[in-house]
């Protein structure tokens, strides 16, 4: 299959928006921009469609899929019962990078969830992808547009890179201004709780949902045989080829253990550069942590052809968007952290 590649410039914006809606509307994968990161669009009313998207990623069968929507009164066909809690984050937290797990509404196919009765909805910010959605009328199932496994796409060369011959087009924009994956809280459990961190951070939901609770999945390895709230979490994700380590402790502690290791790679803080003798890829400031959040998975993807034998990554805190960089890091270290206290 020929991937299109549809433009963005001026001249061209309102015929890519409709070639991708076009695409849509007839069960085809579009790889569309959204604040957080690419997404692979299809109708979330069409089944065969969904199913390409699983071909094409690699995706195991048992991962739901998020449904973006771009208005409120697109919600009622998606959900059964949209009560005054999600209203309430709605209002918060949408448009933006925040997604709701709500009870199933009859016309959203089970493949989109995997069989679950319950379903994920996020309304973008992101003027593009409200655009298309708007333009096709549809609410649009997407995953990260990646292989499953390898870090998720902020670029659409990024995209390119993983899936050119294998969806129909992608809407060459700009990169994604988060850099990381929505933030996901289930309203289906009482109390609520965070199934993976994003842009919309903790601190920021306790104030709308004070009994949040976190899930264990967020901060550790999911046991083999444990049933996961969110299966999404159970995967080993994001990881370079490369073995990598993530290890946690202040910049002397950093510099001076990575620069004892032979034929290592550093990805670190701008902080640590002046005290490092080994090759590195810096990935923001420790003092603002939307930077490692917006550099992470571009990083993560130069990592490998850096040809080293061991990467070991710099922890950011776990508080505010930290917590969702750290999140990932764990999962792209496949758990193995050392910490320098
Ligand atoms: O920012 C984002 O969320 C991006 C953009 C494209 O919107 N999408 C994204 O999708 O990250 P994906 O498929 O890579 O991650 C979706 C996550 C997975 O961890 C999945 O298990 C979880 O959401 N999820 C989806 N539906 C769910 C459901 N019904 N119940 C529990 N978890 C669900
Ligand atoms: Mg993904």
């Amino acid at each position: 299959m020929k991937t299109e590649r549809l433009e963005l410039s001026a001249e061209c914006y309102e015929d890519s928006i409709s070639r991708a809606a076009e695409l849509l509307e007839s069960g085809g994968i579009v790889a569309i921009p959204t604040e957080t990161v690419y997404g692979l669009a299809a109708s979330a009313y069409c089944e065969k469609a969904v199913e390409k998207i699983f071909t094409a990623k690699g995706r195991p069968q048992d991962n739901p899929l998020i449904v973006h929507i771009s208005d409120l009164d697109m919600i009622a066909d998606i959900t059964d019962g949209f009560d005054d809690k999600a209203r309430k984050c709605a209002e918060a937290f949408w448009p933006g990078p925040f997604t709701m797990v709500l009870k199933r509404g009859e016309k959203i196919p089970k493949s989109v969830s995997a069989g679950l009765d319950t379903v994920a909805v996020r309304m973008p910010s992101d003027k593009v992808a409200r655009d298309i959605i708007k333009s096709s009328g549809l609410p649009l199932a997407a995953p990260s547009a990646n292989t499953s496994g390898s870090p998720s796409p902020t670029t659409p060369y990024h995209v390119l890179n993983d899936l050119d011959g294998k969806i129909d087009a992608v809407i060459m924009g700009e990169e994604c201004q988060v850099g990381l994956e929505s933030t996901v809280v289930t309203l289906c459990t009482e109390p609520p709780r965070l199934l993976r961190p994003g842009g919309v951070t903790v601190e920021e939901l306790l104030k709308i949902l004070p009994d949040l609770v976190v899930d264990t999945a967020v901060l550790s390895e999911p046991k083999a045989d444990a049933e996961v709230a969110s299966p999404g979490m159970k995967y080993k994700h994001y990881a370079p080829k490369t073995e990598t380590v993530l290890v946690s402790g202040s910049v002397d502690k950093f510099s001076s253990f990575v620069n004892n290791k032979k034929d290592s790679l550093a990805v670190c803080f701008h902080e640590d550069l002046d005290y490092l003798s080994v090759k590195y890829l810096s990935y923001g400031s420790i003092k603002n942590p939307e930077t490692l959040a917006h550099n992470l998975f571009s990083v993560l993807r130069e990592v490998d052809s850096l040809k080293v034998k061991t990467v070991y990554i710099h922890a950011p805190d776990k508080k505010g968007v930290g917590l969702a960089v750290y999140n990932r890091l764990i999962r792209a270290a496949g758990f193995k952290i050392i910490e320098l206290h």
